[in-house]
């Protein structure tokens, strides 16, 4: 048996995102809503952790695996009837219940931290969770009696005028003893016209038997906010931006306008990194040390190497050693790898190709299906051809290569070690180690003897 366990509500479709998309996989800060509040749940150490899922559940079980386990809610009869589906895999499991949203992703663990302890300390039948505010957000009215205890929450619908002026709302948000929450939930009534069982009728049962309810009350509204539009969503979207920033900045990550840095929450960043404007960094992403990143880039799914410079550029799953450089205006696509100290400039595009430590690309080109080895120097606007209207094709370019400008590589093609191709060639046919080639079609023109066993006509002299 475990202190914690953890039930998450995520039954709901969320009608008003207006969206075939369940409300609990908007992303916000990068990964899906409900994964904040498992994050929160884990950090808590809550074992097991149950998803309630309903609307669309197969869609939601599949996207967020086996780090929880699944309850099934088919019609949703409410918070306290989604609780109790939870109850044949928790029931027994844990000496303490936390029942959280999968439509809050800017509660912090610290806040439940605090809930958790205030519940252990005071040992409670329920721990619950306030928040003072102006704006009542359509919350329940927490009641107190005149001893200042709670005695009852009164949803805002069905709520008198003297029960709307109360401006301490309830967050949804609590912490159970266990056998008491399995043994006095199924006494919750049943609520007309929808029949609905509310959880928060657990207080007035608490309170009708003499046990203790325990409040922990937040003045920050910030962190209870649930999702129910789109316009939600962009408000936490900028929490925890804000956060997450802050964070970067504390850990020695300069952001030079945090305002329009968008770092999702799954990406890391060495220190002594400078981060200009207008950046996205998205995904899996991983940042080095002391690299400069931006303005005006978007990295995804990408490491990122110490000493790196990307300025205004799109790299996508792709890899960057120490001390590469691209931009401005580059693109890393899908495999891309650039070895140490590869330098791309403008216009540039990589896909799926290695290139080795080094080696130069400084203009308009694009590099394809290829291996690249060190120190090559790939001239302005050349294009390894590697699709011929069916199949893609690989290119294979020997250490110290020099490519001349506009040189086409029509693949598949191997171009050797220390090979010279002139400007405008058109290389249909593998270039020797050392041989020197060039026109359309590429031939060699280093010595007779090689320009013979280059093939065809070549041996032929030709008569002007
Ligand atoms: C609930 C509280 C209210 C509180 C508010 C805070 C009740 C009766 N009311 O109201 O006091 O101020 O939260 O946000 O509990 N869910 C299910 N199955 C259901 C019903 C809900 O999984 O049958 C899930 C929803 O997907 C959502 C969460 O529970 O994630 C809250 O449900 P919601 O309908 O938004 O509750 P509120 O009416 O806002
Ligand atoms: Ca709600």
């Amino acid at each position: 048996m475990s202190e914690l366990a953890a039930v998450i509500l995520a039954a709901g479709q969320g009608t008003r995102l207006k969206s075939d998309l369940p409300k609990v996989l908007h992303p916000v800060g990068g990964i899906p809503m409900v994964a904040w509040s498992i994050q929160n749940a884990q950090a808590l150490g809550a074992a097991p952790i149950v998803l309630v899922v309903g609307y669309k559940a197969e869609a939601v079980r599949q996207a967020m695996g086996d780090q929880v386990l699944y309850a099934y809610q088919e019609k949703q009869l409410g918070t306290g009837h989604a609780v109790l589906q939870a109850r044949p895999l928790l029931e027994g499991q844990a000496r303490d219940v936390l029942v959280l949203y999968g439509d809050m992703p800017t509660l912090t663990a610290e806040t439940l931290q605090r809930l958790v302890a205030l519940h252990r300390e005071k040992r409670p039948a329920m721990t619950m969770l306030s928040v003072l505010s102006e704006d009542s957000m359509g919350f329940g009215r927490v009641v107190r009696g005149a001893d200042g205890r709670v005695c009852a929450i009164i949803e805002e619908a069905v709520a008198s005028p003297e029960i709307l002026a109360i401006r301490e709302l309830n967050c949804g948000v609590y912490c159970f003893d266990a056998d008491w929450l399995w043994r006095r939930l199924p006494d919750i009534p049943i609520t007309p016209p929808k029949g609905e069982y509310y959880l928060t009728d657990m207080v007035g049962l608490a309170v009708a038997e003499g046990a203790r309810v325990e409040v922990l009350t937040t003045h920050d509204v910030s962190e209870v906010q649930g999702i129910n539009t789109r316009l939600h969503l962009a408000q936490a979207e900028r929490i925890l931006r804000r956060r997450i920033n802050e964070r970067w900045m504390l850990e020695g990550v300069t952001l030079v306008d945090p305002d329009t840095t968008y770092i999702e929450a799954a990406v890391q960043i060495g220190r002594e990194t400078v981060i200009y404007p207008n950046t996205f960094l998205q995904g899996r992403t991983m940042i080095g040390e002391r690299a400069v990143i931006g303005p005006n880039t978007l990295i995804r799914d990408s490491r990122i190497g110490n000493g790196c410079r990307v300025l205004m550029s799109v790299v996508e799953e792709a890899v960057m050693e120490e001390g590469a450089n691209i931009g401005p205006f580059g693109h890393l696509r899908k495999g891309a790898h650039l070895g140490e100290g590869v330098h791309m400039g403008n216009f540039g595009e990589v896909k799926d190709s290695y290139l080795g430590p080094g080696t130069k690309m400084g203009h308009f080109s694009y590099i394809g299906d290829s291996y690249v080895g060190r120190d090559v120097n790939i001239g302005a606007g050349t294009v390894t051809c590697n699709y011929d209207g069916q199949r893609k094709h690989r290119t294979v370019i020997g250490d110290r290569a020099f490519i001349g400008s506009g040189t086409m590589l029509v693949a598949p093609v191997t171009v050797g070690e220390g090979a010279r191709i002139g400007a405008g060639a058109v290389v249909t046919r593998d270039v020797p180690a050392g041989a020197l080639v060039y026109g359309v079609p590429a031939r060699r023109h280093d010595t007779p003897k090689a320009q013979a066993e280059s093939g065809g006509e070549d041996a032929q002299p030709k008569s002007p």
